[in-house]
């Protein structure tokens, strides 16, 4: 089993890595933390207690608020993706003030929030005491404010470390710009210091988040929950949903697709970005991957916010992770079938519990 700490800011594509987290047989999802990102920070924490309760979450599983902003920038939000709550157009989520939803925010005895910060601090230390092999991975599928702070601020920390897994960059192509994406471009600062800390980093940019579409076939698994490729005429209705789940998530896909299509002209449906980070820890023979040294752009004329990724070696890398090395492993291609099915099963397990 891989012992993962989410760090995340839901979006409706961080609500399926969520979803993930929690029904991927061998995952062990230790804890959750939220940054600014998608939408305020506030919205971006209970987004992550809603998503927890919805999903049927173990009650141990909390919680921790983070950054409100970026180390350097000012934060920015993406509205026109994820609308101004950061999860829009979804339905059949618990409310904002459901106590169901707000006793998964990590409170200390004196009733405060505990922060992302301490969050994981006391989980990845508490984990790591239980022996050699319980290392835990850090997924990051928002800006990386949080997990920059933690580098920096508990270095001891890192031996407790498999791995960082973020979803964010591009090879050559972007979303914010020609070539910066949302997570790199809302706080590069961080970004870097991710890809300098001494441990093995591996990025999903979207190159590879963009193979992974929802088509209107797919959609109509997570409706159904049946198999069949068949009639995905858009000129066809949709199946009503089998479950409340199902409608739940078929509400996220269909205002993820429209946004999609209205912002980046995404015809055949929207990538799930951030899910992908989840797969990748569980299974990573599905993805092919090649390790570079990535650098991100701070100040560039037409680029700041770019993952710079070295492809052909132009430098001389040792064989460290961190600042003089090879620095991450890019992963360059995913098996979609098998990672839809893969989600597609998490929704049939969290449907049954
Ligand atoms: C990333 O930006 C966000 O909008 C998504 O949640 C994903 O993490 C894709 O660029
Ligand atoms: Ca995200």
């Amino acid at each position: 089993t891989k012992n993962i700490w989410l760090d995340c800011d839901p979006g409706h594509d961080d609500v399926t890595a969520i979803l993930l987290a929690l029904y991927l047989p061998n995952i062990n999802l230790l804890g959750i933390s939220t940054t600014h990102g998608n939408a305020g920070h506030h919205y971006c924490a209970i987004n992550a207690a809603r998503s927890l309760v919805a999903f049927g979450a173990d009650e141990r599983i909390l919680v921790y608020p983070g950054a409100p902003k970026p180390l350097v920038l000012h934060a920015q939000h993406a509205p026109s993706i994820h609308g101004v709550d950061g999860l829009g157009g979804v339905e059949g989520l618990p409310a904002v003030d459901d106590p169901a939803v707000l006793s998964r925010i990590a409170k200390d005895l004196q009733g405060e929030n505990i922060r992302a910060l301490d969050g994981m601090r006391m989980h990845i230390k508490e984990t790591w005491k239980n022996g050699s092999d319980s290392k835990v991975s850090i997924i990051s599928t928002g800006p990386m404010t949080n997990v920059a702070l933690f580098v920096t601020v508990y270095p001891e920390l890192l031996d407790a470390v498999e791995q960082f897994v973020f979803m964010g960059g591009g090879v050559g192509l972007g979303n914010m710009g020609p070539a910066s994406e949302f997570n790199i471009m809302c706080d590069p600062h961080a970004a870097q210091i991710v890809l300098d800390a001494h441990a093995k980093v591996v990025m999903v940019p979207i190159n590879v988040s963009h193979t992974a579409i929802v088509t209107r076939a797919i959609h109509k698994q997570f409706l159904t929950g049946e198999s069949t490729l068949t009639s995905s005429n858009p000129a066809t209705p949709l199946p009503p949903a089998k479950t409340p789940l199902r409608h739940t998530l078929s509400t996220l896909i269909t205002f993820f697709t429209e946004t999609y299509k209205a912002v980046f002209g995404f015809n055949d449906g929207p990538p799930l970005h951030d899910a992908l980070t989840v797969a990748y820890i569980s299974c990573p023979d599905l993805f092919k991957a090649t390790r570079f040294r990535v650098d991100v752009e701070m100040n560039g004329r037409h680029t700041t916010g770019e993952t710079v990724v070295d492809i052909f070696n132009f430098h001389q890398y040792d064989s460290s992770w961190g600042p003089r090395g090879k620095n991450c492993l890019v992963t360059e291609a995913i098996d979609v079938d098998k990672f839809f099915a893969m989600l597609l099963e998490c929704v049939q397990k969290c449907d049954t519990v």
